[in-house]
């Protein structure tokens, strides 16, 4: 054999061992992720969809923390790492060792982004008439006659990532299962978007963080930008049909999927829609702070029985935050204080590495 041959075998072995889809290997506890082949947390004994080598490799974790924290609580688990184990007294005993004040350092960024959002909008500049509460949003009925949005200043429309991100509001079918043409100028417009997002405050100092977690690429205007445009914007399938859909897409403007709204979570393009006529507002499920609004509402001949979203936060923080959330707990909760209040944040992985859906829980 010669010294290239050898060579090549030892990385065609070192690839294979790296990415078998049929093995826990480095896989022990992560999270559930649907498109797995087989799976290596806590839950695969229940559902019996563990890998064949989970047993060998993984079951000694059950008691340990690795790649479990901030987990949701399953009282299966033999000890816990979810954000109230300490309170509760049962958490597994190297919960300090792997989960350093998880919730701590999320807080701490979330209310540096929240207090440095210099484009979030003001109480003067958008008022809500939220009218009546909706106590069951498995019941579709309009129970608010008026609009939700009392008042608009149009001013802020000015701020570039405003004006930027509703340029891209019309770049998309809303139907899944029918296919997206994307145009240069729709290319154009994005990169426009992304160019102001990414000179914001909001996102250096996300990607600070991340950075610092080994989540992302240290190199911000190249690498992570890249990670961004593809996780937000590379359009992918959400039918198993044609490439029809972004992260962007379902999140900040909405999809109609299965007779129904999908995705939008998005106050700007609920604003625009309403003015439109296109949106008819119900009525809220809930109202939290800071600025989450739970709601029920009818798009162009479709219900959403319940939507949740952030209100008055600036296009760029939207984006920082749910990237934080998606990065750091794809598929999990994303949970911390922000302003003094506790707030959650749900992130969906969409064929293996794209944003399925963010959104702040209401
Ligand atoms: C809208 O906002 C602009 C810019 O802040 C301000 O100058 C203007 O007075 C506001 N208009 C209303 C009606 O509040």
């Amino acid at each position: 054999m010669t010294k290239v041959t050898a060579l090549f075998l030892l990385s065609l072995t070192y690839v294979i061992a790296q990415e078998d889809p049929l093995s826990c290997v480095d896989r022990c506890n992560i999270p559930y992720n649907p498109s797995d082949l087989c799976h290596c947390n806590t839950q695969c004994t229940i559902y019996s969809n563990c890998c064949a080598d989970y047993d060998e490799l993984c079951t000694g974790l059950t008691s340990s923390c690795i790649n479990r924290c901030s987990e949701n609580f399953d009282r299966r688990n033999e000890c816990h790492c979810d954000d109230l184990c300490k309170d509760k007294g049962n958490c597994c005993p190297d919960f300090d060792d792997f989960c350093p004040n998880v919730y701590e350092q999320l807080t701490e960024l979330a209310n540096d982004l929240y207090y440095n959002d210099i484009n979030a909008a003001t109480q003067y500049d958008v008022t809500y008439d939220y009218q009546t509460h909706i106590p069951d949003h498995n019941v579709i009925e309009d129970v608010s006659p008026d609009n939700l949005f009392k008042f608009f200043n149009e001013s802020l429309f000015d701020i570039p990532s405003y004006k930027y991100m509703r340029d891209i509001f019309d770049n998309y079918i809303r139907y899944t299962g029918t296919p997206e043409d994307v145009t240069q100028e729709e290319l154009d417009e994005v990169k426009i978007f992304l160019d102001e997002v990414m000179e914001s405050y909001v996102m250096k100092k996300a990607h600070e963080y991340l950075v610092e977690k080994g989540l992302v690429d240290p190199d911000y205007y190249v690498a992570f930008r890249q990670d961004l445009e593809t996780i937000w914007f590379e359009m992918y399938t959400r039918s198993s049909g044609p490439i029809d859909s972004s992260g962007f897409e379902h999140v900040f403007i909405g999809e109609i999927k299965n007779n129904a709204v999908s995705g939008f979570h998005g106050w700007l393009m609920f604003y625009l829609e309403e003015k439109a006529g296109l949106v008819n507002y119900h009525g809220f499920t809930s109202m939290k702070e800071p600025d989450t609004l739970g709601l029920q509402f009818h798009w162009d001949g479709y219900n959403k029985k319940i939507s949740s979203i952030f209100t008055n936060r600036s296009p760029e923080f939207e984006l920082a935050i749910f990237t934080v959330c998606f990065k750091q707990f794809p598929n999990q909760l994303c949970k911390f204080d922000m302003a003094g209040f506790p707030v959650s944040i749900q992130t969906w992985k969409q064929n293996d590495k794209y944003i399925g859906s963010a959104y702040v829980v209401a």
